[in-house]
């Protein structure tokens, strides 16, 4: 498959002077089109200023995104992302429904009622049947985390950027939103890129797992996942397979945060 996104040695530092900050130190993977990549790294090495740079919306201080093989240096409507911090990326003034038919930026041509209709259908898909007419702040955070999954789903957009869009979902949701949305992101004909805490969900859903090391942060490595297409929530995570990739990601993970202290300095 052709590659859809490709990061090329991003490094990007916050501050100046004594209190300059490396973040990114050199990262750079592909993605093909029509993967499911998760990527997986220790609390505050960098995902979401990461995703932030593969999406356009920040500018590395070095390095290059290319995004179907031409430089990214702004946000395109061929990106979507959905925003770790749900509750600020929705609008409070207007409703749920209405915040996904704002997300609809490449449907040009549909009528406003074919565009409600599609919004109404994407939020019964994700549990929120009754609530179109509600608004954000009328919803628990889990709900309002559903929103804003419905609303990256809606732009059809090639490119789907997702920054740990289950955290605020409840144990039993957080399956079922897994598996809607491998469903939804095949159907719609997404590449995902899914950064999350989880390193079972970071298998789960994905054909490739890339895993940052601790900050200043860059590629350890990566592993193709190799489980096919087809998941399943029994089946798939009992495979001896799924396993070894989950034992492999986290004593990664495990290691790096050996190295890091708990208590960060200011
Ligand atoms: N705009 C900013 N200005 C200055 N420092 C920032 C800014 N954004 C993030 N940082 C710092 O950069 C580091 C990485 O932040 P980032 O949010 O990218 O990490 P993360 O891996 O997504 O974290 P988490 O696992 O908590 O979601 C943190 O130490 C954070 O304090
Ligand atoms: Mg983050």
């Amino acid at each position: 498959m052709p590659i859809i996104l490709e990061a090329d040695s991003l490094a990007k530092s916050y501050g100046t002077g004594s209190s300059r900050l490396s973040i990114l130190d050199g990262i750079s993977f592909k993605v093909e089109q029509g993967e499911f990549v998760s990527i997986v790294g220790p609390s505050g090495c960098g995902k979401t200023t990461l995703l932030m740079a593969i999406a356009g919306l920040l500018r590395p201080d070095s390095g290059r995104v290319s995004f179907k093989g031409r430089a990214l240096d702004a946000p395109t409507p061929g990106i979507a992302v959905v925003f770790q911090d749900y509750s600020r990326s929705l609008f409070a003034w207007k409703s749920n429904l209405e915040n996904v038919v704002f997300g609809m930026v490449r449907n040009k041509g549909v009528t406003k009622a074919d565009k409600r209709e599609q919004a109404r259908e994407l939020l019964s898909a994700v549990g929120l049947e009754g609530f179109a007419d509600r608004y954000p702040w009328q919803l628990s955070g889990g709900m309002q985390q559903r929103v804003a999954i419905a609303r990256g789903l809606a732009s059809q957009s090639e490119l789907l950027l997702l920054d740990e869009p289950l955290a605020a979902v409840d144990a039993q949701t957080r399956a079922d939103m897994q598996d809607l949305l491998l469903k939804l992101a095949e159907r719609y004909k997404q590449t995902c890129v899914l950064v999350t805490h989880d390193v079972e969900e970071a298998v789960y859903m994905a054909d490739r797992v890339v895993v940052l090391t601790r900050r200043p942060t860059s590629v350890d490595h990566e592993i193709l996942v190799g489980l096919g297409k087809k998941r399943d929530q029994l089946t798939t995570r009992e495979d001896p397979r799924f396993l070894t990739i989950r034992h492999d990601v986290m004593a990664a993970i495990r290691r790096f945060r050996a190295q890091t202290p708990l208590v960060e300095k200011a």
